[in-house]
């Protein structure tokens, strides 16, 4: 079974029925939301909307540890994080939907360890390739099935958020070497690793960042936005083609 983390815009999947519905509690607190249990074409899914349904949740007051946790314990076979982005490079323009090979974590403050606490072995977990490769090249030949053209790789930078950045800081996660910035893609991959939980990201790329793109007075990160639209049904037919 596969597990998806809906982002922002995504709370209900396409082609999806929901079977059930499950509160979990996990030992480091309550996941965004109830998991939700059901089919895609006849294939078993689970889901859980990251910022809980209605968008209630920052990006920092995520409990990306009990999500990961809740998802884990159902014996998911991999974690697919659909989180979208804005755009920093060219070759990821607004509508179009990246999958990342890595990413650069710039969050502080956020729980994002299990190997903490008195009892607990300090364990110093690899995350070389922070995605899995076998999710992303399913996720990429899914995409290739149903027509959509996902972009294959690229840098995600993770910020702290909600508030969007500045012209400046996006030029310096460039020079980073970003291609792509989001709020929301750390802790959660470093967990799913931690949980030895397959895990890959599928990034609707939903406005040109800071200083970028036409509009460089200001960011527009609106859910009604044609961009954003448009991203998320690409989003949607690669998920029904990977399931
Ligand atoms: N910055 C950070 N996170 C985002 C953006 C952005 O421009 N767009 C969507 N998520």
């Amino acid at each position: 079974m596969l597990a998806i983390i809906g982002g922002s815009g995504l709370y209900r999947l396409p082609g999806f029925e929901s079977t059930q519905r499950q509160i979990v509690r996990t030992p480091f607190g309550d996941p965004s939301c109830p998991l939700t249990f059901g089919l895609i074409g006849g294939h078993p899914v689970v889901f859980i909307a990251r910022h809980g349904y209605g968008h209630s949740l920052a990006p920092h007051e995520i409990n990306y540890r009990a999500n990961i946790w809740a998802l884990a314990e159902q014996g998911v076979s991999g974690i697919v994080a659909v989180g979208s982005v804005g755009g920093i490079s060219a070759g990821v323009p607004p509508g179009t939907v990246a999958v990342p090979d890595q990413i650069i974590d710039y969050t502080w403050g956020r729980a994002h360890t299990y190997f903490e606490g008195a009892d607990i072995p300090v364990v110093h977990t690899d995350l070389t390739l922070p995605y899995d490769a076998r999710l992303r090249a399913r996720l990429l030949q899914a995409a290739k099935s149903a027509g959509v053209d996902a972009h294959d790789g690229g840098v995600y930078a993770c910020t702290q958020g909600p508030r969007l950045e500045t012209a400046a800081e996006i030029r310096r996660l460039e020079r980073d070497g970003a291609d792509m910035v989001g709020m929301t893609g750390m802790p959660e991959a470093a967990l799913a690793r931690e949980k030895g939980v397959p895990y890959a990201c599928l990034a609707p790329v939903v406005n040109w960042a800071a200083g970028k793109g036409d509009s460089v007075a200001s960011v527009t990160f609106d859910s009604q936005s044609q961009a954003f639209a448009a991203a998320l049904e690409s989003v949607g037919k690669i998920l029904i083609a990977a399931v």
